[in-house]
C-alpha cells in the first residue's frame, strides 16, 4: 500500500511585512534580503496561532480531498513553534476538523519536520495500520526569532500547510530520511521552559541562532545527495521527475541545489519570495499552491525534499 495525496490545503496569516518594514526594525536593505536569499515579503501573525492557521490549512485540504473528516485515521503535525506544548497541536486539529476515528501526534524535525512526518504516515500506510492520513505543517517562527537580530529575523515566516494522503493498492512512494546531531549547534533555538531559564533576562539562547554558512553549504551539498538516493534506488533518471518541491529557505540553495544536479531550474518552484523561511510549513503551502494552480497532473512524478535543523534532511519521490 502506498498513501497518495489527494487534498491540499494551506493558510498564512493576513499581515505582511515586506522588507522595507524589516529595514525599520533592523540594519537591513530590501536590496541585501533579495540578493542573499530570494524573500520579498513575509507573514507574520497577530491573531493567528500555529494550530489556527494548521486548523484552516487542514479544513482546506479534507475539503480539497472530498473524504469526510471521520475517515481520517491518523494526523500528523510537524512543528517546532507550536504555542500549545499539551494536548499536543495534532489533537487540536482533531478536535477543530472532527476527526473523532484518527489519532495524532507532534513531531519536531524543525524544517525538516514535514518530510519526515509525510515519510512516517507513508510507514503507517505500507505497515496497514492506518488508511487516510493528514499531514501537517505548521510554524510561527516569529515567536522563535530574534527581532533584533538582523542575521536570522529577516529570513523567516508564519504559515501552516497541510495534505492528506490515502491508501492506494498502486503507486509510487519512496523515501529517505538522515540526521547529524554532531553538526546540531549549526542551527539552535532552546526552550523557554528549560530548567533554571531566568525570565528576566535576555537570552539570546531561546532565540534562533544560527551559522549561516555552515547551514548554507550543508544544504547545497546534501539536497543534491538524497535526491540521487532516492533516484537511485527508484531507478531512474533525473529527467523523469517533474517538478522538485524543495524546503523554501532560500532561493540561492534551490538554485545551487539544481545545478549541482544539472536538473532544469524551472523544474524547482519557488514562493519564498512571499513567504519566507516558514520552516515545515514551506513544503505543503508550496504544494498546495502548485495543486491549486493546476499545475500538477495525475501521474506526474514529484521529489519533496526537507533539511534543516538537527541537523537533518530527508525526501520523498511520490507520484501525483
Ligand atoms: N542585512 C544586511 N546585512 C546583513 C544581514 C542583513 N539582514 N545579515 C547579515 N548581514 C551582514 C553580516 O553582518 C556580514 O557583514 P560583515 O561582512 O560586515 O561582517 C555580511 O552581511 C555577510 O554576512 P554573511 O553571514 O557572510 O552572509 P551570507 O552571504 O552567508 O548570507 C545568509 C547570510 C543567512 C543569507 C546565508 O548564509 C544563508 O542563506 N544561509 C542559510 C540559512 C538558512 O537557509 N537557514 C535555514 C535552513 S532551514
Amino acid at each position: 500500500m502506498v498513501g497518495r495525496i489527494c487534498g491540499t490545503g494551506s493558510c498564512v496569516p493576513q499581515r505582511t511585512m515586506d522588507n522595507n518594514d524589516m529595514a525599520r526594525i533592523v540594519d537591513t536593505s530590501d536590496e541585501w534580503i533579495r540578493e542573499r536569499t530570494g524573500v520579498v515579503r513575509r507573514h507574520i501573525i497577530e491573531e493567528e496561532t500555529t494550530v489556527s492557521m494548521a486548523v484552516q490549512a487542514a479544513e482546506r485540504a479534507i475539503e480539497n480531498s472530498g473524504i469526510p473528516a471521520e475517515e481520517i485515521d491518523l494526523i500528523l503535525f510537524a512543528t517546532s513553534s507550536s504555542e500549545v506544548i499539551m494536548p499536543c497541536a495534532a489533537c487540536e486539529v482533531q478536535r477543530a476538523v472532527g476527526a473523532v476515528n484518527a489519532a495524532g501526534f507532534d513531531l519536531n524535525a524543525a524544517c525538516t519536520g514535514f518530510v519526515f512526518a509525510f515519510n512516517t504516515a507513508q510507514a503507517y500506510i505500507a505497515a496497514g495500520m492506518c488508511r487516510t492520513a493528514l499531514v501537517i505543517g505548521a510554524e510561527s517562527m516569529s515567536n522563535m526569532v530574534d527581532w533584533t537580530d538582523r542575521s536570522t529575523c529577516v529570513l523567516f515566516g508564519d504559515g501552516a500547510g497541510a495534505v492528506v494522503i490515502r491508501a492506494e493498492e498502486n503507486g509510487l512512494c519512496r523515501t529517505a530520511a538522515h540526521s547529524d546531531g554532531k553538526k546540531g549547534k549549526a542551527l539552535t533555538c532552546l526552550s523557554r521552559h528549560r530548567k533554571g531559564w531566568d525570565k528576566t533576562q535576555d537570552d539570546k539562547e531561546s532565540y534562533i541562532q544560527m551559522d549561516g554558512q555552515d547551514v548554507f553549504k550543508f544544504a547545497v551539498r546534501k539536497v543534491p545527495e538524497i535526491i540521487e538516493e532516492l533516484l537511485e534506488a527508484e531507478g531512474i533518471g533525473l529527467e523523469e521527475i517533474d517538478h522538485f518541491i524543495l524546503h523554501q529557505a532560500n532561493r540561492r540553495i534551490v538554485e545551487a541545489a539544481a545545478k549541482r544536479l544539472k536538473a532544469d531550474i524551472s523544474k524547482f518552484p519557488m514562493d519564498m519570495d512571499e513567504y519566507g523561511n516558514t520552516s515545515a510549513a514551506s513544503i505543503p503551502i508550496l504544494l498546495d499552491e502548485m495543486n491549486r494552480k493546476g499545475l500538477l497532473q495525475r501521474g506526474q512524478k514529484i521529489i519533496m525534499a526537507g533539511f534543516g535543523a538537527g541537523l537533518s534532511w530527508g525526501a520523498s519521490l511520490i507520484e501525483w
